[in-house]
């Protein structure tokens, strides 16, 4: 009886490697490292930055000259630092599998693909491993705990295309310090870790894991100086054990579902310089008791439900650069010292209950303030002169507040400005000139206050969006605004005859809005 032609390949395949093993053996001449990293080259197909390695100059030793490689005292090949070649396409050759002595593998940054290199179970020297932002993929191997080096201290997979679970044997690299899986298509639970304690980088973000909480043996980990869990499909209360970790420097909770409320001795973290846990569901107020965090250069608690008032001791780190309090329900005055930060560059406070003026000399001592976002709060008072001080401001964002007065002269010439939003407020008095006529400008919104003044009869060129609708503006309709898409004037005392060929002048415009003013004529 014949054997069934499916067995018979299986039989095949079980016996190929012994075969393999003997075939080698009996060469009884390993191959070269030499001859292997030109087998390397020729896999990836001969990328123009190996150029170099070339069999003319394969000489005894000569391959520890070759760039990008290097080699330990007894010439054996301990380092590959191949990130950034490019074209490098394929999956990792075998060959690597045969540098005995390689402890520093970096390949990140290429088009390598085909599914996780086992072949690395060889390399029994390997510390330092760097797959990342590659196109490699499949499930991670089962046993990739027990095959990879327990020596092991780096292993970086990030930006892959990895997908499955990820194996529990991870946690028997008990060396590790550095590992870093995110921003790939790992599901299933996030795995214990608790064992490998000398982790001090552990990066899992942005996979699609499923929904459950950090494992409670993460509380182990007291030596890790940066988290990042953010978006992972987290929930439950915000992880308090996080607060016993005192080298943390960076803790990215965000785009998560943890409900609770923030720790209060999260802030007595000394080291902490980064903290996100913006898009969860937190609750409460935001105390500070034993405040100690005073490295944080990004604060972000945006997009929750955090109320209480802004922590006055926030005005006093002085190398914050970003603090995103946006879309919770804070409620109180800004901190006069918010004012004074000398690093700060984007603050965002939006959508909360904010009452109060904003601090009147805001932007004099923060020469990098680029944007500002204090929109949809309960603001009053006049906008501050010196917003733009630093020639830096991009964007100011402070639509539907009360806020009352005129638009500073300081603003209205700052030449860096592309977007301002001042809409629904209680602004009033001339708009300065400057304002219609500086070049980067791109959108500018003053609907609903009671601002006047007249537009210049050309407008940038740059500007997109206008829209200066309920005011009280006179004079004529610009005949000229190039680069003008929406253009609403609605509800001003704008008066004259409409420009009878706007269209030349306006060539982009898809909406016009002139109703309830004192024009005559028609649209050309
Ligand atoms: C790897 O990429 C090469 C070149 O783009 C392609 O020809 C090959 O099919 C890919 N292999 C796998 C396993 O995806
Ligand atoms: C293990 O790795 C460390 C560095 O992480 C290195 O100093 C040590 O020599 C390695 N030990 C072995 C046996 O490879
Ligand atoms: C992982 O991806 C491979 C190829 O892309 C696919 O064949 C396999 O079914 C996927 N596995 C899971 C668990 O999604
Ligand atoms: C915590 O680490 C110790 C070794 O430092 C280990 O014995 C213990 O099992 C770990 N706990 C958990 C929950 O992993
Ligand atoms: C927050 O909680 C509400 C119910 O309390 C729920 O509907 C919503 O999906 C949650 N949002 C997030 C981001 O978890
Ligand atoms: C602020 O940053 C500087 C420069 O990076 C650093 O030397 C200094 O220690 C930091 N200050 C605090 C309080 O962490
Ligand atoms: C906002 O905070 C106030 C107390 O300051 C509270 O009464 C209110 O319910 C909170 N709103 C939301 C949406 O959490
Ligand atoms: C602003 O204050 C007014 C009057 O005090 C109040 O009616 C309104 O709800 C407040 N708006 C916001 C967004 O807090
Ligand atoms: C702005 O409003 C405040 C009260 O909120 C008032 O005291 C002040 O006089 C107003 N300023 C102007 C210029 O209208």
């Amino acid at each position: 009886m014949a054997i069934p032609r499916q067995a018979f390949a299986s039989l095949l395949l079980l016996v190929l490697p012994g075969c393999l093993l003997r075939c080698t053996a009996a060469q009884s001449q390993p191959v070269g490292e030499a001859e292997l990293l030109l087998q390397i080259k020729r896999a990836w197909g001969d990328p123009p930055m190996l150029a170099a390695w070339s069999a003319a100059s394969s000489a005894a030793g000569a391959h520890c000259t070759w760039p990008h490689v290097g080699c330990d005292s007894a010439g054996h090949v301990s380092r590959l630092d191949l990130f950034i070649i490019n074209r490098a396409t394929g999956p990792v050759p075998d060959a690597v599998g045969g540098l005995s002595s390689l402890t520093h593998l970096d390949i990140s940054n290429n088009c390598i693909n085909g599914t996780f290199p086992t072949v690395l179970y060889h390399c029994r020297s390997l510390q330092y491993l760097d797959l990342s932002v590659n196109y490699i993929g499949g499930e991670l191997p089962d046993n990739i705990g027990h095959g990879l080096v327990p020596n092991l201290s780096t292993l970086i997979l990030a930006n892959n295309e990895f997908n499955g679970t990820i194996p529990a044997s991870l946690s028997m690299l008990r060396k590790l310090r550095h590992l870093m899986l995110d921003s790939n298509h790992l599901i299933g639970t996030v795995p214990q870790l608790g064992e490998v304690t000398s982790l001090e980088i552990l990066w899992l973000a942005n996979n699609p894991f499923d929904a459950g909480q950090l494992p409670t043996s993460f509380k182990n980990l007291t030596n890790l100086v940066s988290l990042q869990v953010d978006n992972c499909n987290l929930v439950g209360d915000f992880p308090s054990y996080l607060v016993k970790m005192p080298k943390l420097e960076e803790l990215l909770l965000g785009y998560n579902s943890f409900t609770g409320t923030l720790p209060p001795e999260i802030w007595g973290l000394k080291k902490l310089q980064w903290l996100d846990v913006s898009s969860n569901n937190l609750t409460g107020d935001v105390v500070v008791d034993g405040f100690a965090a005073m490295s944080l250069v990004i604060i972000d608690v945006s997009q929750n439900k955090l109320s209480g008032t802004i922590p006055e001791v926030f005005g006093h780190l002085k190398n914050l650069t970003d603090l995103d309090l946006s879309d919770n329900n804070f409620s109180g005055e800004i901190p006069v010292s918010i004012g004074r930060l000398p690093s700060l560059m984007t603050l965002s406070l939006s959508n909360n209950r904010l009452t109060g003026t904003l601090p009147p000399k805001f932007g004099k001592h923060s020469s990098d303030l680029s944007y500002v976002d204090i929109g949809d709060n309960n603001l009053t008072g006049s906008i501050p002169e010196w917003l733009c001080s630093g020639s830096r401001l991009r964007s100011l964002l402070a639509s539907s507040n009360r806020l009352n007065g005129s638009i500073p002269v300081g603003l209205a010439k700052c030449v860096t400005l592309v977007e301002l939003s001042l809409e629904n407020n209680h602004l009033s008095g001339v708009v300065p000139r400057a304002l219609w006529v500086h070049g980067k400008l791109l959108t500018l919104f003053l609907r609903n206050n009671r601002l006047t003044g007249s537009l210049p009869v050309m407008m940038s060129n740059n500007l997109m969006m206008l829209d200066i609708g309920n005011n009280n503006f006179v004079g004529r309709i610009p005949t000229m605004a190039l680069g003008l898409v929406h253009f609403s004037a609605d509800n001003n005392q704008f008066s004259g005859e409409i420009p009878p060929h706007i269209g030349y002048g306006m060539p982009l415009l898809q909406q016009l809005n002139l109703a309830n003013n004192k024009l005559s004529g028609n649209i050309g």
